[in-house]
């Protein structure tokens, strides 16, 4: 059934408090639920419909009475209720055989829950909607030698030994949440587990206890994540004056989670991955990630949690919300303005390859959608990153100092309520009655409500005699599903114009007194307008979308020189580094579409002298970032370039970006080995962006080593990348020194690949990136899906386990096209089963999984038909879950 915006009512009935009661049991958990409620006098009477799902019901109370009840489809119908009455209902599930891992599941012998966002009523029979907000206790019995350990939201206010049962010592915890919630921010953990502790004080002076829940043996993997919470704390004091209200949080690893973390109130529940890391065995990139994911799931504590959503489709409220200040968290730890725009680029990196194909899609939706079929397929990068992106660009029209005011009238106005993105933006614009968002609200809400990604035509021309540069901006957006034709969008658009010295231009646009040198906001409105800027001595090179100023493609026809001298010069680190990905997209797409081309040829040049000149200006570079070269020198994705072409063909862009690699390397050589020298020794380990930037460059200059010493048959580069993974002492090294052979196809990679396993087979985190290196490796002659099939096999393998499902088989799928995209369809026949299997134990990893042939329709022939046959055959399975049969209905209308 397809749910729609438009349809949402209020609830007939609201819960004040729910008293939950838990017999905690791996194979029959009993759930006792004991609610308050009233009717809702702004809704016509009516029966009241429980949400419940997989459930077995034993007993239903009302004022402590047997009454009737019918069940309709999933819910439970209760008619004939007074105003205001006692509910109990007593409920059965079996945790144990819960492999959706949704609601109530074990993972290691322990109990985990994730409700967000329909998994509640996979626990009991409750009104399973966001805007129902209640009080909750939460009582749990459970053995105590399995279970010493029982958690859930907010204050613990009573523990204590129960009488023996027939299985030993019982044990009970109460746990009382002073906060009202919606039942999706629910959550219960129990189960041997140990705790990192740190006491703090708030700035207003209050003291709370931060805990961090790990399985015993990895509490040595727990400080980051610790600093991480500290830092968050601090930071959304500091910079939003928003404090935790509460006594005590808590964060909770598990190893079998279907997202990255979720944000329960006082009792986040995280994957492993965005948890645990120590320097033997996370990477640079995994400590970044945490500190994220960390400052994610606290910052929902206000955006999420305190306000929360109306219903589903204002997802984004939250998500988008929250992503923005998560990024604006890691920016403002970065410090330094260079850091900063590294986090930059890096967000803007993965809103290009995965939500702009994700926007021209068949599953392309507003970030405000209008219906869907099943809410778990809207936890997309759309409403996560492109709503962040909607967010950012309200705070570039406020400004920091009005968009921090606007979240101020926005808690003033809506603390404790469930409500909309309409709500959000309002208050965002009636702090700053005068800013371009007040005098443009409506328009800009098209970005709620409009899908797909826009387009910027930019056209420049210099007039030498008037001294004017005159600008044009078109823009344009195309067709998305459902909705043909798009009115024009507010788009704010960073500007500078740079002159022969590299300079910025001071910018004085026509009508204006006065010219001020830098960056210029513009606030595009029409399909095209025009931009005169006067007092122009000589052609300058316009420096357009600074710092990614709106989520859109931004097209002008630079000449190579203009886009060197940006390369060169621009001030703004954002279109510097986008100068060098213009010119590398410009050469792939001109090779990839020459016939002169052949497939396989990669001793074919691609790249032009000039371009590897500013290659290795850059990499020389004084000044520069380590970790900005790396950006530079960092090749568009096959899959950037894919959303390039109008027809793709996997192995033709592989075939070019490898030999581009194969290029940038040997052309190189001598740059890559003084790189690697200056910057491979970083001292004792720490996780900081300005050692975490050498360690990068350091690793792209080894594998860039290794594969100029394939090409030349030279062995001592490969010999000590060997030596440098035998001796590295830290996992970013580590890693590295191994993906530098195995990117590279060297026969050392195979001494290397064992003996990295055998080093970490206890470790499930990096068991995972083992697999993942193999099943991501560069395709040669068709060898990584016997290679991923091997995989499977492996002892360490388990389909059950999302974590390790993923790191082989989406790696494969999602992570890798020209292994991925066969010409013989194994690969889209391998996909099929494995979607297919997944369905039937969790749809939602099914359903991303079902996501890797989205953009069939763009694929070459033979790879057209064979993938949309792979499609019809997941869609002809009977049985399959909601989640996979919209993913595969949609891939097919396209
Ligand atoms: N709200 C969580 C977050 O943003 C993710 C929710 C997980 N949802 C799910 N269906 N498993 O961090
Ligand atoms: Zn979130």
């Amino acid at each position: 059934a397809v749910i729609k915006r438009a349809d949402y009512i209020a609830p007939a009935y609201w819960i004040d408090t729910v008293d939950l009661c838990f017999d905690l049991d791996p194979a029959k958990t009993r759930v006792l639920n004991k609610m308050t409620l009233r009717r809702n006098p702004d809704v016509p009477a009516q029966a009241l419909k429980l949400d419940g799902e997989e459930l077995n019901l034993a007993r239903v109370l009302v004022n402590g009475q047997g009454t009737s009840f019918k069940m309709e489809g999933k819910q439970l119908v209760l008619d004939n209720l007074p105003d205001a009455f006692e509910l109990e209902i007593f409920t059965t599930t079996c945790p144990a055989k819960n492999t959706q891992l949704m609601g109530l599941y074990v993972s290691n012998d322990s109990f985990f829950t994730q409700c967000e966002a329909e998994g509640f009523r996979r626990i009991t029979y409750f009104l399973d909607r966001p805007d129902v907000m209640a009080s909750y206790s939460v009582t749990l019995r459970a053995d105590k030698a399995q279970y010493p350990v029982l958690l859930s939201n907010g204050n613990l206010v009573a523990q204590g030994p129960l009488e023996d049962g027939p299985n030993g010592a019982r044990h009970f915890a109460k746990w009382v949440d002073p906060h009202r919630k919606p039942c999706y921010l629910f959550a219960l953990v129990a189960g041997q587990l140990v705790s990192r502790e740190q006491r703090i004080t708030s700035r207003a002076g209050k003291d709370h206890v931060l805990q961090v829940y790990v399985r015993p043996g990895d509490l040595d993997k727990t400080e980051h994540a610790m600093n991480s919470l500290m830092h968050s704390v601090a930071w959304d004091e500091a910079r939003f004056g928003l404090p935790l209200d509460l006594e005590r949080f808590m964060i909770v690893a598990t190893s079998d989670f279907n997202m990255g973390a979720m944000e329960n109130k006082g009792l986040n529940i995280f994957n492993t991955k965005y948890v645990l890391a120590n320097q033997a065995t996370a990477t640079d990139l995994d400590f970044s990630n945490i500190e994220s994911v960390v400052g994610h799931e606290y910052f929902h504590n206000w955006t999420g949690n305190r306000i929360t959503c109306r219903d589903w489709f204002q997802l984004s409220l939250k998500e988008g919300l929250t992503v923005f200040r998560d990024q604006e968290f890691s920016q403002d730890l970065a410090g330094v303005a260079s850091a900063r725009a590294v986090k930059r680029i890096e967000d803007v990196r993965v809103l290009r390859t995965a939500q702009f194909p994700e926007d021209a899609g068949p599953m392309a939706h507003p970030v405000r959608p209008d219906s869907y079929i099943e809410i778990s397929n809207f936890y997309t990068v759309t409403i996560y990153e492109k709503g962040a992106e909607v967010v950012r660009m309200m705070q570039t029209l406020v400004g920091r100092k009005g968009f921090a005011k606007g979240l101020t009238l926005y808690f003033e106005r809506h603390d404790g309520q469930a409500v909309t993105c309409d709500d959000f933006a309002q208050a965002i614009a009636d702090a700053n009655p005068t800013s371009d968002l007040a005098r443009l609200l409506p328009q800009f809400k098209r970005w709620y409500s409009q899908a797909g990604t826009p387009r910027v035509h930019a056209q420049g021309v210099y007039d030498a005699a008037e001294r004017t540069y005159t600008l044009t901006l078109a823009q344009s957006c195309a067709p998305t599903p459902g909705q043909p034709v798009k009115e024009p969008f507010v788009i704010p658009v960073g500007l500078g114009l740079l002159g022969a010295d590299g300079k910025d231009l001071p910018l004085q646009p026509a009508g204006e007194t006065d010219a001020v040198a830098g960056t210029r906001t513009v606030v595009l409105t029409q399909a095209s307008e025009t931009l005169t800027f006067i007092n122009i001595a000589a052609e300058p090179v316009p420096s357009i979308l600074r710092g990614f100023t709106a989520p859109v493609v931004l097209e002008f026809d630079y000449t190579d020189a203009q886009l060197l001298h940006l390369l060169a010069h621009d001030s703004d680190p954002f279109n510097r580094w986008e100068a060098g990905q213009r010119l590398a997209v410009n050469r792939a797409v001109n090779a990839i579409k020459s016939i002169a081309y052949s497939a396989g040829g990669s001793d074919a040049s691609v790249l032009d002298d000039a371009y590897l000149e500013a290659m290795r200006q850059v990499l020389l570079h004084p000044t520069l970032d380590a970790a900005f070269k790396e950006l530079v020198l960092t090749l568009p994705s096959e899959t950037y370039l894919a959303e390039q072409l109008d027809v793709v063909d996997p192995q033709r862009i592989h075939a070019v970006r490898e030999a581009m690699r194969q290029q940038l390397a040997t052309a190189l050589a001598a740059d890559w080995e003084a790189t690697y020298q200056a910057h491979h020794d970083t001292g004792a380990y720490a996780p900081d962006a300005a050692s975490s930037g050498r360690r990068a460059l350091a690793g792209m200059a080894l594998t860039h080593l290794c594969l100029a010493a394939q090409a030349s048959g030279d062995a001592v580069w490969p010999g000590k990348t060997l030596q440098r993974f035998k001796d590295a002492g830290n996992m970013t090294d580590r890693f590295n020194a191994l993906s530098a052979l195995v990117s590279s196809g060297h026969a050392l990679a195979a001494e290397a690949l064992p003996r990295f396993h055998a080093m970490f087979k206890d470790e499930a985190l990096v068991i995972d990136k083992w697999m993942g290196l193999q099943a991501g490796a560069p395709d040669r002659g068709g060898n990584i899906l016997p290679a991923v099939k091997q995989l499977m096999k492996h002892p360490d393998f388990s389909l059950r386990n999302p974590n390790r499902a993923r790191s082989v088989i989406s790696t494969f799928c999602q992570g890798n096209p020209a292994a991925f995209h066969r010409a013989d369809a194994a690969g889209y026949v391998f996909w099929s089963d494995r979607v297919i299997e997944l369905d039937a134990i969790n749809p939602q990893v099914a359903a991303r999984l079902a996501r890797a042939l989205d953009r069939w329709s763009k694929l070459a022939e033979p790879y057209r038909s064979a993938a949309r046959e792979a499609i019809v055959r997941v869609a002809a399975k009977t049985d399959l879950s909601k989640d996979t049969l919209e993913v595969v209905t949609r891939a097919l209308a396209d």
